[in-house]
């Protein structure tokens, strides 16, 4: 198993298949399509800030740089150095962007506070780090008035979101674009299948269910020289302060489409089960390894999500979205996307109704929007449904955790600050094992 996987891990997209779809994006920029940089205006330069130099944030500065090319990567940040170099490593190796890196030595920032000097000098930034960090990060990112990519999670507990709800104000106000990395929001299909949901062709919404079942993840061994500080940021999946557990951070793709079916209308309720049931020695944290949870709506609709990371058992990530004229089905592995009852609709591995339809790379188009909207002026703001979205996952983790029935306004009012004492390399103990029914709701 691959720690750096940068895709949702468990599908079949990898980051290699992002870097030569990259690749395959920059061929076909040269003929005038896709990332063509149709909108880079003259030859003006946007400078841009990776921080969090590891899977996902190497293929979002690839992404970053296809999507215009205009774009150079000015700075990177990373609290561990090996990271920023890895990562530099790779791009450099993409010929279709080398070109492209203007990132010396003396602009890769390192360490807990490497990001402000990374935001001080670029444009544009992409925040990738570990999930705990987003809020801080995108905080310090808006108020500097800079132009955003922010992956997903963005916050991993409740003052995490509210915060994040704030500094998404702040980029409406100041008309910066924020981008999120909610993938399947920008994956055309899926664009396709939702929309005709929200148009009314399966008629009302009555229920929703939707699965994240993987195989575990990897595990890196503990050096000598590591800190407790040091191993659990290298380990951060297992750590619900950093991940916000794997609901949080993995499963929130499928908690997403739940809002997205509902048209991002927030559920008022949670229940949820959840443990840990083979993911039980203390190199897997306090993390849980499996979670069910029932969202209830106002208008009485339930979405049911589960999530699971075990080895040897079904995976499994498909959405039904169940309404009184009919029933979507949404593979995003497969990928299969069908409308059935009143209206039929297929979509199967690039053929639409049976005729062959081009589709572009997901984390591609994320890019080509923002630089498109960057350069034409444009303020495009993702940011109130990421919050929201992550915080739905926030709710179900809260519940699974508490065993209580937790509403949508208490978990919004949540005082659980998951922070550490302070971002230091030292010792750091890890919290037990939530126990539903004797873990408080805080
Ligand atoms: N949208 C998607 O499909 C998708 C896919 C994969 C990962 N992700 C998300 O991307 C993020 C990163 O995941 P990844 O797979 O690249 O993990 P990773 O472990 O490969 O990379 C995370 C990097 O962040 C660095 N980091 C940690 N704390 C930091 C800090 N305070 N400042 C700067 N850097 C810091 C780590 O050292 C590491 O290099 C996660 O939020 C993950 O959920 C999204």
């Amino acid at each position: 198993m691959n720690i750096n996987n940068e895709s949702p891990r468990g599908i079949h997209i990898n980051r290699r298949d992002v870097i030569a779809a990259g690749a395959g994006l920059a061929a076909t920029a040269a003929l005038g399509g896709i990332g063509s940089g149709a909108h880079v205006q003259g030859s003006d330069i946007l400078k841009v800030g990776l921080v969090g130099c590891g899977g996902r944030g190497t293929g979002a500065a690839g992404q970053a740089l296809t999507a215009d090319r205009g774009a150079r990567l000015y700075a990177m940040a990373d609290v561990f150095p090996d990271r920023i170099e890895g990562s530099y490593n790779e791009l450099i190796k993409n010929e279709h962007i080398a070109g492209q890196l203007d990132c010396p030595p003396e602009r890769r920032f390192t360490g807990f506070e490497g990001y402000k000097k990374l935001i001080e000098v670029c444009d544009v930034v992409l925040l990738c780090s570990t999930p705990h960090f987003r809020p801080i990060h995108l905080r310090a990112a808006v108020e500097a008035g800079k132009q955003i990519f922010c992956e997903k999670p963005c916050a991993v507990d409740a003052p995490g979101i509210r915060s994040v709800l704030e500094s998404a104000e702040i980029a409406r106000k100041k008309k910066i674009n924020l981008v999120s990395g909610f993938c399947w929001r920008y994956h055309e299909p899926d664009r396709e299948v939702f929309g005709r949901i929200h148009d009314g062709q399966i008629g009302k919404i009555t229920a929703l269910h939707t699965r994240y079942l993987t195989g575990g993840l990897g595990l890196r061994a503990r050096q000598p020289e590591w800190s407790d500080m040091e191993y659990q940021i290298r380990n951060w999946y297992y750590y619900t302060w950093l991940s916000g557990d794997h609901i949080v951070e993995q499963a929130v793709h499928s908690i997403n489409k739940i809002a997205w079916a509902m048209k991002d209308v927030m559920p008022i309720a949670a229940t949820a089960v959840g443990g840990r049931q083979v993911r039980t020695g203390p190199e897997f944290g306090h993390v849980f390894d499996h979670f069910g949870v029932v969202y209830e709506y106002a208008d009485g609709v339930r979405a049911f999500h589960d999530c699971r990371q075990i080895e040897g058992c079904f995976n499994d990530n498909t959405d039904f979205v169940i309404g009184t004229k009919g029933t979507a089905f949404i593979n995003s592995w497969g990928p299969t996307l069908v409308i059935e009852g009143e209206k039929k609709w297929h979509w199967e591995a690039g053929r639409v109704d049976d005729k062959p339809v081009p589709v572009r790379d997901m984390y591609q188009v994320e890019h080509d929007e923002l630089f498109a909207s960057i350069r034409k002026g444009g303020a495009m703001n993702d940011g109130v449904w990421l919050a929201n979205s992550c915080m739905m996952a926030i709710l179900g983790r809260m519940a699974a955790y508490t065993g209580k029935r937790i509403t949508w306004e208490q978990a919004m009012n949540s005082k659980e600050d998951l922070s550490p004492p302070k971002y230091e390399f030292g010792p750091l103990a890890v919290p037990s094992v939530a126990l539903p029914g004797r873990t408080p709701f805080v």
